[in-house]
């Protein structure tokens, strides 16, 4: 069994972050969301992975390497453009050959990882096997149809009048009867090949297509809300551990990672909190909930709920939460009157000004 791992996309929900990034690379606890995939791939003993990449494949391979990091083979397959997941499964195809293959979304999030989910497949090897997750608003999400027995009988993209409050979860396994169904694809109205599409069609000639609903947390960390909603979940269970250097005058409380190589000086952290290496905290409040990435500083200011990418700096800038910050981004105060903020800001961001 192969895997296939989707990490192209536009990623226009995490702009202007994906405008110079992987969102897949967006840090989780300080370290890229994707890595949590990857891992929990491995876990199953498959070790040949696709790794579907678009324009950022240089970073992505810079970061992931040929996989042996995580005892994977990596093999890279470019897609010319984002023409959706079916898509992947196409321009894959010489890669897969005749086996079965795991798809994962490179930016979904799944704990207790899929061990469970490919054994069963393995066992009973229908056409197709989805994972479903129950949700408040299914018009957002692929939604699938079930019968009484569980089996799909229909599934829709984003429904205007969703059938049930099934979505599907961003990992699907599949034989290799799929890549009949992607060579008839046609491009939806979004223009993108559906991965929802081949599934129906292998419902229509007939094919055995299972489910299973999720019992454990799950979350596609295509949007801030969420990104930081799951680097919270995975800070819950942070082992503390202070390596860098925490001065007299600081106090640490609670679940809190200081790296080897950082500083931290008269400064207050309560965790859940990690602190990369090469980063610098002074005269400052770090409170839950937060990841400093490597080689950032932060000083005269608080802290919350937020994700700070490495390279960036806050100084004197008061309290900032629910923020993802990118990489070697510098918010500083404006110590000159008139009071203003002063803004250079890139396309597509999104600031909040408390006034
Ligand atoms: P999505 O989050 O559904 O799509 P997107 O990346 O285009 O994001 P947005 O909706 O914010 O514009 O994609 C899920 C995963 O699949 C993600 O890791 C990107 C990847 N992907 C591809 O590799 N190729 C594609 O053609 C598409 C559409 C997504």
């Amino acid at each position: 069994m192969k895997a296939l791992v989707l990490a192209g996309g536009s990623g226009t929900r995490l702009r202007p972050i994906t405008h110079t990034s992987a969102k897949q690379l967006v840090p989780v606890a300080n370290k890229p969301v994707l890595f949590y995939g990857l891992e929990a791939i491995a876990e199953t003993g498959i070790q040949e992975v696709g790794l579907v990449v678009g324009d950022t494949q240089p970073e992505i391979e810079a970061a992931v390497g040929d996989g042996s990091a995580f005892g994977l083979q990596v093999t890279y397959l470019r897609q010319s453009a984002p023409l959706g997941l079916a898509h992947g499964v196409l321009i894959a195809r010489d890669f897969l050959g005749d086996e079965d293959f795991v798809m994962y979304l490179g930016d979904n999030f799944i704990v207790g990882g899929i061990g469970a989910l490919v054994d069963r497949f393995a066992a009973r090897r229908p056409a197709a096997q989805i994972l479903l997750t129950r949700v408040g608003d299914p018009t957002q999400f692929g939604v699938a149809e079930l019968d009484g027995l569980g089996r799909v009988v229909g599934l829709e993209e984003k429904p205007a009048r969703p059938k049930s409050d099934l979505a599907l979860v961003g990992v699907y396994l599949f034989t290799p009867a799929v890549h009949a169904a992607v060579a008839e694809l046609k491009p939806s109205w979004r223009g993108e090949l559906e991965i929802t599409d081949a599934i129906q069609w292998l419902i229509e000639a007939g094919m055995a297509v299972d489910s299973s609903v999720i019992t454990g947390y799950w979350k596609d960390t295509g949007n801030v809300t969420d990104m930081l909603e799951v680097n919270r979940l995975v800070l819950e269970a942070l082992e503390p551990r202070a390596e860098g250097l925490v001065d007299e005058a600081s106090e640490l409380v609670g679940r809190v990672v200081v790296e080897a190589g950082a500083v931290v000086e008269r400064s207050r952290l309560v965790g859940p909190v990690i602190v990369g290496p090469g980063t610098r905290v002074a005269d400052s409040y770090i409170g839950p909930f937060t990841s400093v990435g490597a080689d950032c500083l932060v000083s005269g200011s608080e802290l919350e709920y937020s994700i700070v990418m490495p390279g960036a700096s806050l100084t004197g800038v008061g309290r900032i939460e629910s923020s993802l910050i990118g990489h070697h981004v510098e918010v500083t105060a404006s110590l000159n009157t008139p009071k203003a903020h002063r803004l250079v800001l890139g396309d597509h961001s999104k600031v909040r000004i408390g006034t």
